[in-house]
C-alpha cells in the first residue's frame, strides 16, 4: 500500500494568493498532520532543501517550520539521522479545535482510509461550475428543456413497471441500443448494444474499469498533461501513475517507458486533454500494437469530440481495434449537460457479462425513467440537432475569443487546442506562475485554470491557463477576457 506523500499533499494546500507568510502556513499544515496522525510517530521528514525543491519554495521557508516544529516538540532531531515525528505529541491537541479552512481539512482526513486520503488530497473539482473561463461546461442555458420535459412526461404518464424497479446492469436497452447506432454512425464504434454499459458518466466508467480490473500497485501509463479526475481516480485506486509526455502526435512513450509495461494506458485520442492535439494514425497503431502484445487495457476517454471546428476527426481508437484491447467511454456532459449524469462504456465482447454483473453489484441499477427520455430524445433527432446548433454556438465563441487574445497579445502568448472542444489552453512564458494568475483572476470574478497543475509535477515550463468558452455569453467574452489580459500582462 503506498504511503502518505508530504510533498503531495502540501502542493495541495499550499495557498499562494494566501496573506499567511508561506512559512507559517507551512508550519500549521505539517503541525496539522501530525496531530491528525496522516505524519505518525517516528517518520522521517524529508530534508530541507528536499522538501524545498518538491514544493518548489525557499529552503529558509522549510527551516522555519521545521525550527518552529522542534521547538514545540512536534518533531525531533536525532543526531547524524534526520528529524522525525515525535512519539508524544504535546498538549496542544487539546487545543481547539482549528477554524475551517486548509488546516481544518487536515483534520477531517484523520477519519479517512489510505484510498480516502488519496481521493482528497488530489482533489480537482471546482467549486464554480459556471461562468468566464470555466473550462469543460457546455452553455446549459440553450438546452432545449421543453422538449425533454414533455418527453419525460410522456414516459411517467403511464410508467412501465420494468421502469420503476430495480434495472439490469447494462442500463435500459432502449438506450443501449440508440447508443450503439450512434458510435457506429458518428465514431466508427464498433460494437452492438449488448456491449454497452450506461453509467453516470466517464468518471463512474472509469471507475468500474478499476474496480474490475485492477490491484493497488498496478501501472497506468498517463498523458503528461491529463485529466485531473481521471489521474485523481488512479491514484484513489492505488495504482501507479506513470507520465507520459506527448508531442503532437499525442502519447509518446520512450524506451524508458515502453519497458515499464502497464496494465491500463489512458488516452484521450480524439481530443488530447487539455492541450487539444489529435492522436496521430502511426501513433494509434503503435498503441494498439503495443497493447495486443503486452495484454494492455486501452482506456479511450472519447469526452467532446462531437464539438469539432476544424478538420475531420479521426475515427475512435476502438474502431481500430482487432484485439480486444480497447475500453471506449463517452458522456453526455458535453452534448446535453453535466448534471444529467448519464454516459456510456463500450466494453470488448470477453469483458461486457462481467462489467454488467459489477454493475449491478456495486451500484444497483435505475434511473430508467431518465434513461428512456435520453433514448427518446435520440431517437426523435434532437440530439444531433442540439449538437448541430451547439457546435455552431461555440464555432463563434471560440472565434471571439481568439480575436480578443490575438488583439491584447498578438503573438506574445501561444494558443493551443482551437480544433475542437470546449476549452483552449494559452501557453505563457516560464516566469508566469500561472497558479498565481489564477487566483488573481478568480479574486475578480475570472474562474481560469492553471495549465501546470493538470501536469504530473507542476512546473513553470509548463505555465499556461486553461479557458473554457462554450458557457460564456458572446457579449461577456471580450470583458472578461480584458480583466484576465490586465492580470497576465502584469506577470509577463
Ligand atoms: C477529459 C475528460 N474526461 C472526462 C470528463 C468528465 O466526464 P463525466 O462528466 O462524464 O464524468 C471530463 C470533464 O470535464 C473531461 O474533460
Amino acid at each position: 500500500m503506498r504511503t502518505f506523500n508530504l510533498s503531495d499533499y502540501l502542493l495541495q494546500y499550499l495557498d499562494k494568493t494566501s496573506d499567511t507568510p508561506r512559512n507559517r502556513q507551512l508550519y500549521r499544515l505539517m503541525r496539522q498532520a501530525i496531530l491528525d496522525r496522516v505524519l505518525p510517530p517516528d517518520t522521517r521528514l524529508p530534508s530541507s532543501r528536499d522538501l524545498a525543491n518538491e514544493l518548489q519554495i525557499s529552503r529558509n521557508t522549510v527551516l522555519y517550520a521545521y525550527e518552529q516544529l522542534l521547538a514545540e516538540g512536534y518533531v525531533e532531531a536525532r543526531a547524524g539521522s534526520g528529524t522525525y515525528v515525535a512519539d508524544t505529541v504535546p498538549d496542544t491537541v487539546f487545543m481547539p479545535p482549528t477554524p475551517r479552512g486548509s488546516n481544518a481539512a487536515v483534520s477531517d482526513w484523520a477519519q479517512l482510509s489510505q484510498r480516502g486520503h488519496r481521493l482528497v488530497a488530489h482533489a480537482g473539482a471546482s467549486p464554480q461550475q459556471w461562468g468566464a473561463f470555466v473550462p469543460g461546461v457546455p452553455d446549459v442555458t440553450r438546452f432545449p428543456h421543453k422538449i425533454w420535459s414533455s418527453l419525460q412526461s410522456k414516459i411517467w404518464r403511464n410508467p412501465a413497471v420494468a421502469t420503476l424497479t430495480y434495472g439490469g446492469g447494462g442500463g435500459y436497452q432502449p438506450l443501449r441500443e440508440v447508443v450503439a447506432e450512434y458510435l457506429k454512425g458518428s465514431r466508427s464504434v464498433d460494437c452492438e448494444a449488448g456491449q454497452v454499459v450506461i453509467t453516470n458518466g466517464i468518471h463512474q466508467s472509469i471507475d468500474l474499469c478499476l474496480r474490475l480490473l485492477s490491484d493497488p500497485g498496478d501501472v497506468a501509463w498517463v498523458e503528461d498533461p491529463c485529466y485531473w479526475g481521471a489521474r485523481n481516480l488512479l491514484t484513489a485506486s492505488g495504482i501507479t501513475i506513470r507520465p507520459i509526455r506527448v508531442d503532437p502526435e499525442g502519447i509518446c512513450p520512450d524506451h524508458a517507458d515502453l519497458a515499464v509495461v502497464p496494465r491500463f494506458i489512458f488516452v484521450t485520442p480524439s481530443h488530447q486533454y487539455p492541450l487539444g492535439m489529435v492522436m496521430s494514425l502511426a501513433r494509434r497503431r503503435s498503441l494498439l500494437e503495443y497493447a495486443k502484445t503486452h495484454g494492455c487495457w486501452i482506456i479511450e476517454d472519447d469526452y467532446d469530440s462531437e464539438f469539432r471546428y476544424n478538420g475531420r476527426p479521426l475515427a475512435s481508437l476502438q474502431g481500430m481495434d482487432s484485439d480486444e484491447r480497447v475500453l471506449y467511454m463517452g458522456t453526455f456532459s458535453k452534448t446535453m449537460f453535466p448534471g444529467l449524469r448519464l454516459g456510456y462504456l463500450v466494453l470488448p465482447p470477453s469483458l461486457k457479462q462481467p462489467f454488467v454483473t459489477g454493475m449491478e453489484e456495486l451500484h444497483r441499477s435505475g434511473q430508467a425513467p431518465l434513461q428512456a427520455t435520453m433514448a427518446e430524445f435520440m431517437i426523435q433527432g434532437h440530439f444531433s440537432s442540439h449538437i448541430r446548433k451547439m457546435r455552431l454556438l461555440y464555432g463563434a465563441r471560440l472565434e471571439i475569443l481568439q480575436q480578443e487574445i490575438a488583439r491584447h497579445f498578438a503573438d506574445d502568448v501561444q494558443v493551443v487546442g482551437t480544433d475542437a472542444g470546449l476549452h483552449l489552453a494559452l501557453r505563457l512564458p516560464e516566469k508566469c506562475d500561472d497558479q498565481l494568475i489564477a487566483g488573481q483572476a478568480r479574486e475578480q470574478g475570472v474562474i481560469v485554470r492553471p495549465l501546470s497543475s493538470y501536469y504530473h509535477v507542476p512546473d513553470s515550463r509548463n505555465a499556461g491557463l486553461v479557458l473554457g468558452y462554450a458557457c460564456v455569453n458572446d457579449a461577456n467574452i471580450a470583458p472578461a477576457f480584458d480583466v484576465l489580459a490586465r492580470i497576465i500582462r502584469r506577470h509577463l
